[in-house]
């Protein structure tokens, strides 16, 4: 089993090694150290779980024109590395499954996809979350926050309403994601990093200081 991790390391390497989009292999790696974390405490596949946390973008249509001929170099790769039929079924299928803008929302019944769902949640949130959100919003060349949506109630500053900011972008999606989670394991691990999230926003908004 080690060495076929490797080999499915190695692969994924080469895919999102150049990557600059917030999935590079790093994202990966921590995905799969989540997955891991969670597997030690659920009832799971670990074999199946680990395969897919460390191919889970390496397919993903956001990052690839070619989608199919992701899935076909995965599949060759895990037949390669003894995986069995019905192991790869499993495996796609998680992949297929749980990217944020595909299955975001719909329900999972298997326990494996949703512990990889988990861990990559796990990675959107926390310290790493505000990183990779602001890493984000530099590469499209947008303000952190504008001015007009800050609002002052209480002598306390507000965000106002969603705008397409990176700010906006912790109320559109990160701080919804604790709730999201579906395993008891990732739901704590993912408590203090939302309320680091929520301590840096409060922070932040008292440094700006704008009372009008
Ligand atoms: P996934 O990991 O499911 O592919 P995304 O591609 O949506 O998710 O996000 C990749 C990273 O970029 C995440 O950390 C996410 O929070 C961040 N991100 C996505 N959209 C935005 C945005 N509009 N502003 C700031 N950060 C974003
Ligand atoms: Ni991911």
């Amino acid at each position: 089993m080690e060495k076929e991790t490797e080999n499915l390391k190695k692969f994924m390497f080469e895919t999102l090694g150049k990557d600059n989009s917030g999935h590079n292999h790093q994202h990966s790696l921590r995905v799969l150290c989540n997955a891991e974390e969670i597997c030690k405490k659920e009832k799971c596949n670990n074999k199946i779980v680990i395969a897919a946390a460390i191919l889970h973008d390496c397919a993903d249509k956001k990052l690839f024109k070619n989608p199919d001929e992701q899935y076909q170099k995965i599949e060759n790769l895990l037949i390669k590395n003894n995986f069995s039929k019905n192991e790869i079924e499993e495996i796609l299928y998680i992949i297929k499954n749980i990217s944020f803008n595909e299955g975001n929302f719909t329900k999972l019944e298997n326990i494996n996809a949703k512990i990889v769902r988990d861990a990559d949640r796990l990675d959107a949130i926390g310290a790493i979350g505000i990183v990779r959100t602001i890493e984000f919003g530099c590469s499209k060349n947008r303000l952190f926050y504008s001015d007009a949506n800050i609002k002052t109630v209480n002598n306390v500053n507000q965000f106002n309403v969603s705008d397409g900011s990176t700010l906006s972008h912790f109320y559109d999606k990160l701080l919804k994601l604790k709730d999201l989670m579906e395993t008891k394991t990732a739901k704590k691990m993912a408590d203090e990093r939302h309320k680091l999230m929520e301590k840096f926003l409060k922070q932040f908004y008292n440094e700006i200081e704008r009372k009008d």
